[in-house]
């Protein structure tokens, strides 16, 4: 029996979140340039998109570029933002035939401006789709975000549209970027690396980690399939007794 007829349908997580890494060891180990492994990781973004649709998971947020990896040698970095326009550009029709809303965290304003004109493109054209909000992270950094939102927060109360006795934490997460989203139930990260990377920390909280030993181009949905398994079986607590 597969992965996927063994997942209950009525237990699925809303929202999966995925720290995609290992695109370059991968490529190293098959003696290849580590570009060579970006451009393989992007069919696995597709499986992981079509993996979600084909479930119903309703939430997908793929972390695609840390505020970090700016600081990675100008070549590959360059190499990287072509890629996203060019994947974004032939993409485009897989998200409107699976109904993928596109939308985006992170400092977008950081990146080339073709790349920011291609979001805005189809993040305008799969404005309407429903079936699945595909979110990624650019120039994104979660300690950043934080001090945004806590910056916005001091505003509104100096500006006396906010009570400071009434900041809690739904405040805090609604002045994150990921206001629209509910925390993510499960977090996959491939590579075998197990650390956060400054990914969603104030939106992790409480959700369930799985760390896979494989490399970004290798995953294929049945990774994903077999995550939500696994995640099917733990019992979240939320700090109660059983
Ligand atoms: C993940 O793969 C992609 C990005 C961070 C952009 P890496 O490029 O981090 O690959 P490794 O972890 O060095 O193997
Ligand atoms: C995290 O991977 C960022 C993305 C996957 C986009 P990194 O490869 O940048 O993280 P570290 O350096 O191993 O922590
Ligand atoms: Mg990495």
């Amino acid at each position: 029996m597969s992965f996927k007829e063994k997942i209950n349908k009525t237990k699925l997580p809303e929202h999966v979140a995925i720290i995609m890494d290992g695109n370059g060891r991968w490529a190293k180990g098959i003696g290849k340039l580590r570009i060579f492994g970006h451009q393989s990781g992007v069919g696995a973004v597709r499986e992981a998109m079509e993996g979600c649709v084909d479930l119903g998971i309703r939430y997908l947020t793929l972390y695609a570029f840390s505020s970090e990896n700016w600081s990675r040698p100008k070549l590959e970095v360059q190499a990287l933002m072509e890629l996203l326009v060019n994947t974004l550009a032939k993409e485009t029709q897989t998200f409107i035939k699976n109904g993928v809303r596109l939308n985006t965290i992170g400092n977008i304003s950081d990146l080339p401006k073709r790349c920011q004109e291609k979001l805005l493109e189809i993040i305008d054209l799969t404005k309407n789709n429903n079936t699945c909000i595909l979110t990624l992270a650019l120039s994104y950094g979660s300690r950043m975000e934080i001090v945004e939102s806590t910056k916005s927060i001091c505003a509104q109360v100096l500006a006396g549209t906010l009570n400071l006795e009434d900041i809690n934490e739904k405040t805090i997460s609604k002045n994150l970027e990921t206001n629209d989203l509910p925390d993510p139930d499960l977090m996959i990260r491939t590579s075998g690396e197990q650390r956060i990377s400054n990914f969603l920390l104030y939106q992790l909280a409480y959700t369930e980690l799985c760390f896979l030993p494989i490399m970004w181009p290798e995953f294929v949905r049945e990774h994903l399939f077999e995550a939500v398994y696994n995640y099917q079986s733990r019992e979240r607590r939320f700090g109660k007794t059983s």
